[in-house]
């Protein structure tokens, strides 16, 4: 980082405040001294406060450009695949034939789950959401593995992302198959990442089950399309419970937590049902309406975002890859997806998404291409959560080499001045 300087006059006194640049991206100033000078910043939502400094993504919000460790995420969708995209996020350089291979066999070495956690599932509902199965089991999971707990052994952090990255497939399939009364399906680690998913998703022990390729490869670039994305809620989340010292499957339950509000990964389940709720094209103008209506809370689902300005470059991938998958399964006619069409057209015409710079995110058209795989609503947020988990994890570790400070924002105190206690006859 280069340093500049910024002044801040506070009332009769300047502040000298460093300025640093990244390779891209608005320039920081540097504010931990400000506290010296008796003021805080203040930042509800965190609109322009940077957190960390970091080297996995790049994201620029107006040109509509989405970088995983300096590769546009078209090409990585277009010609990687998600195994490949997780060694790059992890360890910041694509692998060459030999490191790829033997990464494979590092994860594929993880795929089961111990015994005991399959336990985990039965004190659930069987109509309990498997997004609150899922914060559920990988918490658990730091009940295990008391043999790498060290989170300054970057060995000990190596395993962890090995484990969570190999297990959430499994965890994910099992959450399905309990909420459904199917039996749990063992990895078969002979297939490749995404199959094995749709494997121990929709086989079952009293029939052969041959994934479709056409779907394995589209899950496998929903999978890419969803790894990581800058300082999100969810990744912020993450990073502020391992900022403590927390065990890495806890922080990363934190992070699926965080990842299920539908204002954040929660949205592909929420902008399906509002596709079904909307019903027909022509009741579109409704709907659209209403999200315009200051007075009504209902928003698009899957439009708008806090950074993208323009168009989410993993929407146009994705809006490719649902057309693919409709093909393929013979839905291109899906009416959910007409309406997704007409919706899109509608609102990109409309001066107050135009105004507002509102425009379809990556989960508008997940949700259409998750539902024609087969995939039923509630799990959508799950294959979101399976996917980011190796961004979480990059993060998470990113933060432990760096040896980051425990995260402790400060605030702006409102509430009544100190006052003496009332006994309760007095009150
Ligand atoms: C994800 O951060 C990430 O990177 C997230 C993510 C990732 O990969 O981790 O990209 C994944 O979370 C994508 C976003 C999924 N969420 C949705 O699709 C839910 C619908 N979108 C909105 O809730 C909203 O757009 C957010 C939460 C995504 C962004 O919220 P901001 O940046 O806080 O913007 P805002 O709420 O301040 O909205 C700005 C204005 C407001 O109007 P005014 O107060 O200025 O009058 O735009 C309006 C909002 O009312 N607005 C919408 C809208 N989104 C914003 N109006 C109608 N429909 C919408 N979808």
């Amino acid at each position: 980082m280069t340093q500049k300087e910024a002044q801040l006059k506070i009332g009769n006194q300047t502040v000298n405040l460093p300025i640093y640049s990244g390779t891209y991206g608005n320039d920081v100033i540097g504010i931990s001294d400000l506290g010296k000078a008796g003021v805080f910043t203040y930042d509800p939502g965190f609109m322009a406060t940077a957190a960390c400094e970091s080297k996995i993504t790049y994201i620029d919000g107006d040109k509509g450009v989405l970088l995983y460790r300096g590769y546009p995420i078209e090409q990585l969708a277009e010609e990687s695949d998600f195994l490949e995209v997780c060694y790059l996020l992890l360890n910041g350089e694509l692998p060459n034939a030999v490191q790829k291979q033997t990464f494979s066999k590092q994860i594929n070495n993880h795929t089961m789950l111990h015994e005991q956690i399959s336990l985990f599932y039965r004190g659930f509902r069987r109509d309990a959401h498997p997004m609150a199965v899922m914060v559920g089991v990988v918490g658990a999971l730091s009940a295990f593995y008391h043999d790498s707990l060290d989170i300054n052994n970057p060995s000990h952090r190596e395993i962890a992302a090995f484990r969570l990255i190999a297990k959430m497939p499994t965890i994910a399939a099992m959450c399905y198959k309990y909420h459904i009364g199917q039996p749990f399906m063992y990895p078969q680690n002979r297939l490749s990442y995404a199959e094995n998913f749709l494997y121990m998703l929709f086989g079952v022990p009293s029939e052969e089950y041959q994934p479709n390729p056409v779907i394995a490869r589209a899950l496998d670039r929903i999978f890419i399309l969803h790894a990581d994305h800058e300082q999100n809620a969810s990744t912020s989340t993450v990073r502020l419970a391992g900022s403590t010292g927390a065990n890495p499957f806890a922080c990363i339950s934190a992070g699926i937590a965080a990842l299920w509000g539908p204002a954040h990964g929660g949205a592909n389940e929420a902008c399906l049902n509002m596709l079904k709720e909307i019903g027909d094209v022509s009741q579109i103008k409704k709907y659209v309406d209403r999200a315009k209506d200051p007075k009504d809370p209902f928003r698009l689902m899957g439009f708008g975002h806090r950074v993208y300005k323009n168009y989410d470059p993993r929407a146009k991938v994705m809006r490719e890859t649902c057309h693919e998958v409709l093909e393929a399964v013979g839905a291109k006619n899906e009416p959910l997806f007409k309406i997704a069409m007409e919706l899109e057209r509608i609102a990109l015409e409309d001066d107050y998404f135009i105004e507002k710079k509102l425009y379809p995110n990556v989960d508008y058209y997940s949700g259409i291409t998750l539902s024609a795989i087969g995939i039923p609503t509630n799990m959508f947020t799950v294959i979101f959560a399976l996917a980011r988990t190796v961004g979480w994890i990059s993060h998470w570790n990113e933060m432990h080499a760096n040896n980051s400070r425990i995260g402790r924002p400060r605030q702006l105190y409102t509430g009544p001045a100190e006052r003496d206690f009332v006994p309760v006859k007095k009150r």
